[in-house]
């Protein structure tokens, strides 16, 4: 028998401030599109925006649904609309922002596990690692250097080719 250890590195910063203005500007795109969701039944309001290996930035924001399972998260969103307008383009950076008119937006916000997901399968399929960088309106902003990172274990096109 074997106990194995898994773990990974990310970095804090205090506060945007502390972040190159390029992040930090894509930080703001992503909290200000937030504003624009459509979130009518959990009023949380999220924005993702990224910036692409062309230059471009391209946003999302969630879209949902009086049925609830057919809502979409922002990075999901995010993702269709950039390999629909740049298709095989590599995505350098995503900025998630969120806010809220009920709860305080002063966390940096965690991607659910379906985004991690659909990010890593990108990031597979242009083999190229994306730069996640997570904040609120307010308080500390992480940055992960590859979505893959918040994925152990990820299921991947690997296991549906024969060995
Ligand atoms: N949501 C996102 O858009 N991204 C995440 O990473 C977490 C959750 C959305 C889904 C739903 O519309 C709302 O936030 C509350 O779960």
């Amino acid at each position: 028998m074997q106990v194995q250890t898994h773990q990974f590195t990310y970095t804090v910063y205090p506060s945007t401030l502390q972040l190159q203005a390029t992040d930090a500007a894509l930080l703001q795109q992503a909290l200000a599109i937030s504003k624009t969701a459509y979130a009518p039944y959990s009023k949380f309001y999220v924005g993702a925006a990224a910036l692409l290996s062309n230059g471009a930035i391209v946003t999302g924001t969630n879209q949902e649904n009086a049925s609830f399972p057919a809502g979409l998260c922002a990075e999901r969103v995010l993702l269709s609309a950039v390999t629909s307008l740049h298709p095989n383009t590599a995505i350098n950076t995503i900025a998630i922002s969120y806010s809220s008119n009920l709860l305080q937006s002063n966390h940096p916000l965690s991607p659910c596990g379906v985004c991690r997901q659909s990010l890593a399968e990108y990031e597979e399929r242009l083999q190229q690692p994306i730069r996640i960088l997570l904040a609120g309106a307010s308080g500390e902003v992480w940055q992960i250097a590859a979505a893959t990172l918040l994925l152990p274990f990820a299921f991947n096109g690997g296991f549906l080719k024969k060995q």
